[in-house]
């Protein structure tokens, strides 16, 4: 059987054989055929807008892989500096690459000090640290004139090991301006996760104590929001970048999109939700509202997953290990029980809905410390990576700008009445 699909235009009797390539039949043999026909797709549910090596995701079998490389073993074996090199440079680093691409990272992690009196003081005392982030990321693009060189390979590479090494830098002053606590500059002799820890709560002079339980706990988190191909911030980046805007204002627009309570705004979303919920004796009511449509149970369902997410797996355990250090989070038993009713409820299981990485990291988050507002600046630390290693695979390949078509459903032609006969 061929490897193929036949169709025909009946208004014209032509036919042509397409071969499927790589789970895809070429759209642009579809329009040799069917001019000036467009694919009604609005949210790219069936679109494959791009080829690319660097995430492999397998939604029935619940399957992820970054560069071939299981979840399950990077979350396990290395750290997110090592998968960040991965994404970034396209493989997982040696013992003296791994240490000369610790030493970049921590040289460009500082950000300039006009960045905090200038910026950061800009905004109001209670802005939102994602909204502060997002603009914080965009700002960079005026420090870094240069950075519009995108068709250089070099650049690119500089841009991406600044962005990576600053974003921690610019997530812990966003927060520590909303509380009003003084900045905390960046400690290159800390690791990475340990010196946001430490911009992030450290208080007066003394060095602040890292718990390695925590570290290791937050590494991985950041390791399994890495990337997680063309998911809606992913597809903003190249999107934008493909206009062959600057990286800062590509990235920007990423964690812009990223925002949104769909999508990494959703761990925020889960967090208020079970506070709502408050009372284990809740849960059967708020289901019931769940299942009239009136709202939404946050933290589950996926585009692509329609099994469980391997990355919320991988979470819930580690929150075991983070409770063991603070204390149990009071809200994970509403949680547990939210997840034991949802997966024996026909409506869910019907609809495919299992728990998403928001489901848990929350309460991982907030058991560490963290204000719910930096949830998804936590999230945005993690997929920055994952943004930039897209951003140079679309600029490497012969890409184009991106710009689909549309169905029209306006007016016909018309001619415009004056004024006074409006
Ligand atoms: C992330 O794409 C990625 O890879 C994203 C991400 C990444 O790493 O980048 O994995 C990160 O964004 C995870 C998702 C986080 N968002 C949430 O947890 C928010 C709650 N989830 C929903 O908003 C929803 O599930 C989406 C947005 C995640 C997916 O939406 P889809 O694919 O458009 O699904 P849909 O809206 O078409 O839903 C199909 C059905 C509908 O019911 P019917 O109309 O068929 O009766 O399922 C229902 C939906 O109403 N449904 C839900 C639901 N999600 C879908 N019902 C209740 N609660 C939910 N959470």
């Amino acid at each position: 059987m061929a490897d193929s699909i036949t169709i025909t235009n009946n208004r014209t009797g032509e036919t042509i054989e397409i071969p499927l390539v790589d789970g895809t039949v070429s759209a642009r043999s579809w329009s040799s055929l069917l001019p000036g026909i467009w694919f009604d797709d609005p949210s790219f549910s069936a679109t494959s807008g791009a080829d690319s090596a660097i995430t492999y995701l397998d939604g029935e079998a619940g399957l992820l892989r970054y560069r071939g490389y299981p979840i399950e073993q990077l979350a396990e074996q290395t750290t997110f500096l090592e998968v960040a090199h991965l994404l970034v440079r396209d493989k997982l680093p040696t013992v003296t690459q791994l240490k000369a691409w610790q030493s970049e990272i921590a040289e460009a992690s500082p950000i300039h000090e006009n960045f905090h009196k200038r910026i950061l003081e800009g905004f109001r005392d209670d802005a939102h640290a994602m909204g502060v982030l997002v603009s914080s990321i965009a700002a960079m693009s005026t420090f870094w004139p240069d950075s519009k060189d995108i068709e250089n390979p070099e650049q690119r590479r500089d841009e991406t090991t600044r962005l990576i090494a600053k974003m921690p830098t610019m997530a812990a002053s966003a927060h520590r301006r909303s509380v009003g606590l003084p900045y905390v500059f960046p400690d290159p002799e800390l690791d990475y996760t340990s010196n946001f820890l430490s911009m992030m709560f450290k208080l007066g002079d003394s060095p602040y104590e890292v718990d390695p339980v925590l570290r290791d706990a937050l590494d991985m988190l950041f390791v399994l929001h890495a990337d997680h191909e063309q998911n809606c911030s992913t597809t903003t980046a190249r999107v934008v970048g493909s206009a062959h805007a600057d990286p800062y204002v590509t990235v920007a627009a990423a964690a812009g999109a990223l925002y949104g309570p769909r999508h990494g705004g959703a761990n925020e979303a889960v967090l208020r939700m079970l506070e709502e919920i408050a009372e284990f004796d809740n849960v059967d009511d708020f289901i019931a509202g769940v299942k009239t449509g009136d709202r939404k149970l946050m933290g589950f369902g996926h585009r692509v997953y329609k099994n469980y997410d391997p990355r919320a797996r991988i979470v819930k355990d580690t929150a075991h290990r983070v409770f063991d250090v603070t204390g149990m989070n009071p809200l994970l038993d509403i949680a547990l029980k939210l997840e034991e009713v949802a997966l024996a409820d026909p409506y869910f299981v019907d609809r495919k809905l299992y728990p998403n990485i928001d489901f848990y990291s929350g309460l991982i988050y907030q058991s560490m410390g963290f204000p719910v507002e930096m949830f998804t600046v936590l999230f945005t630390i993690g997929r920055t990576p994952g943004w930039l290693a897209h951003w140079d695979e679309m600029l490497s390949q012969d890409s184009r700008i991106a710009r689909p078509r549309q169905r029209y459903t306006g007016p016909a032609d018309r001619d415009v009445p004056s004024i006074d006969v409006r």
